[in-house]
């Protein structure tokens, strides 16, 4: 997959996994990662489709309406090259923390969904129910912060706490900021996973 790896300073912090919304690059949030986590390292990744010329991790058939065996097929590739990814680059597998915001933030949530072990955390900006339907793997080791707004139209609030009640029964610490805008990202917002990212990391 189309991406970038930049070695941080300090060898011990999560790796910071950066997926992008729809139509964005691999370049979108690496001034959030530096506000988040300045020493870690960095894979960011480009999303393998396209829907009239935007990048995004899986197909789609309408807003908010995925392609189901897309999104399944997309996600083992994301899982597969992460284990590529940690070899080349020599890092720690079991050390990763995903950074998504919308279509970022689902297929992030879908390596959740199907995967033990997949992501030590993540950072989940107005993510959906990625899947349903489906058995999550126990996730009891994963912490998990959800950025939602209450006026989001893409991703509406009854859908983010069903993602989130989905997540703790599956195990997972799960924290959600509420903003009172709609699906952007605002700075208070990405000011908040920064502050529940050094709760979390700061001693690693
Ligand atoms: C998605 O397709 O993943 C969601 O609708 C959010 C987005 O527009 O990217």
């Amino acid at each position: 997959m189309r991406h970038l790896f930049k070695k941080g300073r300090n060898e011990k912090a999560p790796v910071l996994l950066l997926l992008h919304g729809t139509g964005g690059t691999e370049e979108d949030l690496l001034p959030l990662a530096s506000m988040i986590s300045p020493e870690s390292s960095i894979l960011t990744v480009r999303g393998n489709v396209t829907e009239n010329g935007m990048p995004r991790f899986f197909r789609r058939l309408a807003e908010g309406v995925f392609d189901e065996e897309d999104l399944k097929f997309r996600t083992k590739e994301l899982h597969d090259f992460l284990d590529h990814a940690a070899d080349e680059y020599e890092f720690d597998r079991q050390n990763i923390v995903a950074v998504g915001y919308s279509n970022g933030a689902n297929i992030a949530g879908s390596l959740l969904f199907h995967y033990k072990g997949e992501l030590r955390g993540a950072i989940l900006h107005h993510p959906m129910v990625p899947l349903r339907g489906i058995t999550l793997p126990n996730l009891e080791n994963a912490a998990i912060f959800i950025g939602a707004g209450k006026n989001d139209p893409i991703c509406p609030p009854q859908e983010t706490e069903e993602l989130e009640s989905l997540l703790q029964g599956a195990g997972a610490n799960v924290e959600t900021y509420w903003g009172d805008y709609g699906h952007q990202l605002t700075q208070p917002e990405a000011e908040a996973a920064r502050d529940w990212f050094q709760k979390y990391y700061s001693k690693s």
